[in-house]
């Protein structure tokens, strides 16, 4: 199966993309995640994405696409994937259908919706116990932004195709992945 996790920052696409990549025994791909070790291991490609991360910018896509394209054609191959973070715009999306095969594309979109107040209390909640660089109040107030104009557009792109299924994301994690299982 391949799915793809959309939501805004603190919807939990991490928590619950990597519940469900368990439960259908594929890989969790998170391009945040991906970009951010690329950070900690200081490559090149870590140097050059620094700054847009520690912002709340989106990564250039041809850094993007170098760097998670590679993984989640593998991860096709070899039997599907949960994305999580990519695409994150209407162009990257475009980008990845015409360079990857239909057969990898996603099959399914799950959209996390939670209201922006409570985004916001997970984020500054975990900044308090994670200290990951972009939970700051005023990054956070940058990432919802870019998320309402660059990546919210997606839900009408994939609900167009009639790949999108949306969940109510402001309930307990745990309410949240039956949810998830529910429309699949
Ligand atoms: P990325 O790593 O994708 O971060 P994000 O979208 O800001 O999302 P988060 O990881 O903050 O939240 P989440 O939705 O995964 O929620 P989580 O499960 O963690 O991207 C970071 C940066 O990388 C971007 O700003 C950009 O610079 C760059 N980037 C990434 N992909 C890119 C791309 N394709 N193109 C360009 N740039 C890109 O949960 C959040 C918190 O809430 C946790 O503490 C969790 O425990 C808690 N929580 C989750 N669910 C619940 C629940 N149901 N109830 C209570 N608490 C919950």
């Amino acid at each position: 199966m391949r799915m793809v996790m959309l939501g805004a920052p603190g919807s939990g696409k991490g928590t619950q993309g990597q519940r469900l990549a368990e439960r259908l025994g594929v890989p969790h791909i998170a391009s945040g995640d991906l970009l951010r070790a690329q950070v900690r291991a200081r490559t090149e490609l870590g140097r050059l994405v620094a700054g847009y991360l520690d912002k709340g910018r989106l990564v250039p896509d041809e850094l993007v696409f170098d760097l998670v394209l590679p993984v989640v054609l593998t991860a096709a191959e070899a039997g599907g994937y949960v994305l999580d973070g990519f695409p994150r715009s209407v162009a990257q999306a475009v980008k990845a259908e015409e360079l990857a095969p239909d057969s990898a594309g996603p099959e399914r979109v799950i959209f996390l919706a939670v209201p922006e107040e409570l985004l916001v209390r997970r984020l500054l909640e975990r900044a308090a116990a994670a200290g990951r660089s972009d939970d700051t109040p005023s990054v956070i107030t940058d990432r919802l932004r870019v998320f309402e104009s660059e990546t919210r557009p997606l839900v009408d792109h994939y609900r167009a195709r009639g790949l999108l299924r949306e969940v109510a994301g402001d309930l307990p994690a745990d309410e949240v992945t039956e949810a998830i299982a529910a429309v699949l």
